[in-house]
């Protein structure tokens, strides 16, 4: 689902912390049925300051337990408890005395597991529903009589398992149910998404009124028991640092540096696919603001080689993350020469959550959707083991994170960017004359968003080239030029997105000037499309 429309309102981040320390322990695990809101609950529990990681339906009991939860969440999911080959997860989570609230499917699952009735639907019930409680519930403390939610189901609940009682409902269905004495909660909408009025509440309840956890995700805390983790695991070998120049390679070397210092060598691959610009200012700002000692590596040939009449998205994807590594490599083996010491053991990403569960799924029934080169795209047998400190963590809290070492606002509030770069914005096949299109159309694109005041409120702006030619007039002259597609998004985390409905002035002026100012692009289209059922980024 998408976010609301327009520009987003920035939800405000609590700073106070009850917390002991970071942990990933005592925390909620969520088991991922596939649904497309599952990241969306580990977030909303995240923002309580309780840790929250995600597992595949399917994790073994040992696997859970390890992280020693306060509760577990069990998703939705695109499936009916009666398919063939439904989800599942192991039963014994029901009887470990650990608290769990199922959503949806989970819902399903659970009432079907313990012996009660799910009844198929002929229709799926999507949409606002109002729930009206019938019974006193912890999850619903503080909370009206009736309340408006958000559904997206097929099958209902229609008979109770042994024990459980029914504490809310909707005019179509049974929509919340629970055993206190087993500690078994389930709730048929989805308190995760926006659209559930005090959804929020709803789970933050369950985290604290149900499973009692206690906060223990903290931004300071983080800093110190990642540094500290780095420390232990890099011993006395060295690590190279793989920055993109945007915020999360930054945050990630950030880190490393505290816990390794100059044994931390930081390399910045120009691969000819950044916007205008890129490498030379954001070298400066590395060097010059973060303090790192950065080695700038001019690679723009060799991947232009390498991607050379490629056009299928995937295959570009896979070969810049191969060059990548390769680049890397060398790096590694020119620095330890120089130095006379031994290669880097260590590669650092700034792999994020969503990174991970988009480009490898929680190995449950959740898609593959892209592979983001600094994870899916990487070769098998890569030189180096991988040092992900972010890999938990959200955009946003990446952000706090980096806020809490001090890195400059300008990397901190800079727009994402993906590591295969413009060759992912730039359909169809690469060379260096329509690359230089999609630079000037883009830093125009960002410079009147910029100017508009937008540029801190949207998720991402920029520009794609669209391998379309159409037919112009300038100056009494026939043109026959590109089509340049403005991209313009809200999101709280990537994971889904909605167009920004921009003034018909900002969209004016970006097309007038790329017109006029960009040399063989004859028309500018602006992307209406949300993620999902689109991506934000075209290839
Ligand atoms: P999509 O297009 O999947 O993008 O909706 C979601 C977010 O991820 C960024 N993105 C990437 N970041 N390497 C990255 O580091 C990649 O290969 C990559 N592909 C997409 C994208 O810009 C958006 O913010």
């Amino acid at each position: 689902m998408a976010n609301s429309a327009a520009v987003p309102e920035q939800e405000p981040l609590s700073t106070k912390s009850e917390s002991a320390g970071l942990s990933t322990r005592g925390g909620i695990v969520v088991l991922d049925f596939g649904g497309q809101y599952t990241q969306l609950i580990a977030r909303r529990i995240r923002e309580q300051e309780i840790f929250s990681a995600i597992l595949p339906c399917n994790a073994s009991l040992d696997e859970i337990k390890r992280l020693q939860p306060s509760g577990l969440v069990l998703s939705g999911g695109p499936s009916s408890v009666y398919d063939v080959d439904a989800p599942a997860c192991d039963a014994e989570i029901l009887r470990l005395g650990i608290p769990v609230l199922g959503i949806c499917y989970g819902m399903q699952w659970m009432t079907r597991t313990l012996g009660g009735n799910v009844v198929k639907a002929d229709r799926r019930e999507y949409g606002p529903a109002t729930l009206d409680r019938e019974k006193d519930s912890a999850l619903f403390r503080g909370l009206p009589q009736h309340l408006k939610v958000w559904n997206s189901h097929g099958d209902h609940v229609a008979g109770l398992p042994d024990g459980f009682e029914t504490t809310g409902r909707t005019d179509n269905a049974v929509a919340a149910i629970e055993d206190r004495s087993r500690h078994l909660y389930g709730v048929e909408f989805h308190p995760e998404v926006l659209h559930t009025e005090r959804g929020t509440e709803i789970l933050r309840n369950f985290v604290f009124e149900v499973c009692r956890a206690k906060k223990n995700w903290d931004r300071a805390s983080f800093i110190s028991e990642t540094v500290e983790a780095i420390r232990k695991r890099v011993g006395n070998a060295h690590a190279l640092c793989a920055l993109s120049g945007g915020v999360d390679s930054a945050v990630a070397a950030a880190l490393v540096h505290r816990a390794i210092g100059g044994r931390l060598i930081n390399v910045f691959v120009d691969t000819g696919f950044l916007r205008q610009n890129e490498f030379a200012e954001t070298l400066e700002l590395l060097r010059d603001r973060l303090g790192l000692n950065v080695t700038g590596v001019n690679a723009s040939e060799r991947f232009l080689a390498r991607l050379n009449g490629v056009t299928d998205p995937e295959d570009k994807r896979k070969r810049i993350g191969a060059e990548f590594i390769a680049v890397f490599a060398e790096e590694s083996r020119r620095l330890a020469a120089q130095t006379g010491g031994a290669a880097m053991r260590f590669l650092v990403q700034g792999t994020l959550y969503p990174d991970v569960i988009e480009s490898v799924s929680v190995k449950g029934p959740s898609a593959v959707i892209k592979t983001h080169h600094n994870v899916g795209g990487l070769p098998k047998d890569l030189p180096f083991e991988l040092i992900e400190p972010l890999r938990d963590l959200f955009k946003d809290e990446v952000r706090m994170i980096g806020r809490e070492l001090g890195l400059p606002e300008e990397i901190l509030s800079k727009h994402p960017f993906p590591g295969p770069g413009l060759a992912v914005r730039l359909l169809g096949e690469i060379t260096p004359e329509k690359l230089e299109i999609l630079r000037g159309a883009d830093a125009i694109v960002v410079e009147e968003i910029r100017r508009g005041g937008y540029y801190d409120k949207v998720w991402q702006a920029f520009a794609v080239l669209l391998p379309v030619r159409s037919v112009g007039v300038m100056g009494d002259f026939r043109t026959y030029g590109y089509t340049i597609a403005v991209r313009v998004v809200a999101s709280e985390d990537a994971m889904t997105a909605d167009w920004v409905r921009l003034p018909w002035q900002v969209l004016e002026r970006i097309s007038v000037r790329v017109v006029n100012e960009v040399r063989g692009v004859t028309r500018v289209v602006y992307d209406v499309s949300s993620k999902p059922p689109s991506t934000i980024e075209w290839e």
